[in-house]
C-alpha cells in the first residue's frame, strides 16, 4: 500500500505535508486517513474538466412538446386530474425534497431550509412552508404522504436537529425520512486540495444529480417499493410556491404513457438566464442558457411562442421504475467556479471574496436523457415559482415574499 507521502507526491498535493506537520495528533490522524481515502484518479479527471476548454460538440437541439395546464379544456383537465388523484388517494405517491445544496449565493448560515422568509401573515422557515403545504395536501386527499428529505454531509445534523426542535412542523414524524447525498473535494484553481480550519480536507455536496445514486445507496428506493409507492415527486427546498402534489402533472404523465414528467414555466424573455427543456440528440434534456445559441433562444413558432421557452423549475416527477433505472447510471459531473475560504499553510484563514475553487456537481436533469419522452406541463410563474437564490435583487427573499403574499392574497 502506498504511504500518504507517496500519494501526495504522485498527485501534486505535497503542500498538504505542511498541514500534517502543523496539525495536532488527532487532526493529523484524520487528515492522513482522508488523504488515503481520496479517489485521486477520479479527482484528477474532474480537475481536467474545469481547465480544458469546453469542446462545442455537434448536438442536434430541437423543440420539445409541452401541455399548457391553463389551456386544457375543463373536461380534459378533470380527466387528467382524476387519474392523478386516484394514485395519490391510494397512497402510491411520495415527495422528495432536495435540501443538500450549500446556498452560497443566498449566504444564509445554516441549511437553506432553515431560512426564515418574512411572509404574511407570519414569517415561516422554508422547511415550514413545505411541511405546511404537504399537511394541506394530506387533508385534501385524506392520506399521509411519505416525505423524504435529502441532506448533505455539511448540513445533515443541523437539518435533523432543526426539524426536531420545531416538532417536525406538525408533520407526522414517522412519515419523514432523511437521507444523505455524497460529496467531493473542492479543488483550488491551481489544482490543489484545500483544508478547513479543523484540518479537514474541504468537501462539498456532489450536486442534486447525485440524488438518484443516493436514493439507491441509502435504501430510499427500497423503502418506497416496500410501501407500494409508484410515483415520486422531487423538488427543491428553495421555491416558496412549490406545488409538490399536482394531480394534473401526474395524470398527464400517466396518460402519456411516460415514466417522467416535469412542470415548466415560460421564460419571461428570450434571454432570461434559465435552463430550458429541449430535445438534444433525440432525448429530453435541459439546456443551460449559456449553451443555447442566441438565434435559437429568440426563435418562435407560428403562434409567436418561444421554441425554447419552457424553463426547468426543479419540479420533477418519476415513476419508481424510472428512478431505479437512473440510479444505476453514472451521470456526468459539471464544474462550477465557487468561493471557498480555507486554512492557508501559514495557519491563517483565507476568506474568498471571488470564486477561487472548483466544485463538481451532477445535475438532476441529466437523468432525463435515459428516456425517449418526458411529459411537460406548463404552469404559471405566479402560481408555481418563487425561487430564493440570491441575497438581493432577482430571485431573492424580497421577490419570493411578494410572489408568496400575492398568491396567498395576504399583504
Ligand atoms: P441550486 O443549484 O440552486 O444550489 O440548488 P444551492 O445550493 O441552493 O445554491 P448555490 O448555487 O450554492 O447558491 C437547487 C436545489 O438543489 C438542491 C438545493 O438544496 C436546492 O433545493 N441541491 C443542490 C442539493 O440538494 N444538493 C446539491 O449538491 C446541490
Amino acid at each position: 500500500m502506498e504511504t500518504y507521502k507517496e500519494i501526495l507526491a504522485k498527485n501534486n498535493q505535497e503542500h498538504l505535508l505542511t498541514y500534517i506537520e502543523n496539525a495536532n495528533e488527532e487532526q493529523r490522524k484524520k487528515l492522513i486517513n482522508q488523504i488515503e481515502n481520496i479517489d485521486f484518479e477520479k479527482l484528477n479527471k474532474l480537475y481536467k474538466i474545469s481547465t480544458e476548454q469546453k469542446l462545442i460538440s455537434e448536438n442536434k437541439i430541437e423543440h420539445i412538446n409541452y401541455t399548457d395546464k391553463y389551456k386544457l379544456s375543463k373536461n380534459e383537465y378533470e380527466r387528467l386530474a382524476n387519474i392523478g388523484k386516484s394514485i395519490i388517494e391510494n397512497n402510491q405517491y411520495a415527495v422528495v425534497t432536495m435540501a443538500g445544496g450549500q446556498g452560497t449565493r443566498l449566504g444564509h448560515k445554516g441549511p437553506k431550509g432553515t431560512f426564515l422568509l418574512n411572509v404574511c401573515p407570519k414569517p415561516m422557515y422554508l422547511f415550514e412552508i413545505l411541511a405546511t403545504n404537504l399537511i394541506k395536501e394530506n387533508e385534501k386527499y385524506n392520506v399521509v404522504l411519505n416525505w423524504y428529505i435529502m441532506t448533505s454531509t455539511e448540513n445533515d445534523k443541523q437539518t435533523e436537529e432543526f426539524f426536531k426542535e420545531h416538532n417536525y412542523f406538525n408533520y407526522p414524524k414517522e412519515n419523514i425520512k432523511f437521507f444523505k447525498q455524497g460529496n467531493l473535494p473542492l479543488i483550488r484553481e491551481d489544482g490543489k486540495l484545500i483544508v478547513d480550519e479543523n484540518y479537514n480536507i474541504k468537501y462539498a455536496a456532489d450536486g442534486n444529480g447525485c440524488i438518484y445514486k443516493a436514493m439507491r445507496e441509502d435504501g430510499i428506493l427500497q423503502d418506497m417499493k416496500s410501501k407500494g409507492i409508484k410515483w415520486i415527486f422531487i423538488g427543491s427546498v428553495d421555491n416558496a410556491l412549490l406545488n409538490m402534489v399536482d394531480p394534473v402533472l401526474l395524470g398527464l404523465t400517466v396518460n402519456d404513457g411516460n415514466k417522467i414528467g416535469s412542470k415548466s414555466i415560460v421564460k419571461n424573455s428570450p434571454h432570461e438566464k434559465v435552463g430550458v427543456f429541449c430535445k438534444k440528440n433525440n432525448v429530453p434534456t435541459v439546456i443551460e442558457y449559456s449553451e443555447l445559441p442566441e438565434d435559437m433562444a429568440e426563435k418562435t413558432d407560428d403562434k409567436g411562442e418561444l421554441l425554447f421557452g419552457e424553463s426547468h423549475i426543479m419540479c420533477n416527477l418519476y415513476s419508481i421504475d424510472a428512478l431505479e433505472l437512473i440510479s444505476t447510471k453514472t451521470l456526468p459531473y459539471h464544474s462550477a467556479h465557487k468561493k471557498a475560504s480555507y486554512l492557508m499553510e501559514n495557519g491563517e484563514i483565507f476568506e474568498a471574496k471571488e470564486p477561487n475553487a472548483y466544485k463538481y456537481e451532477a445535475f438532476i436533469f441529466d437523468g432525463f436523457n435515459y428516456f425517449d419522452e418526458i411529459s411537460i406541463l406548463r404552469g404559471k410563474r405566479e402560481v408555481d415559482f418563487a425561487p430564493i437564490k440570491n441575497a438581493t435583487g432577482n430571485d431573492s427573499p424580497e421577490t419570493a415574499i411578494k410572489l408568496y403574499n400575492n398568491f396567498h392574497n395576504c399583504n
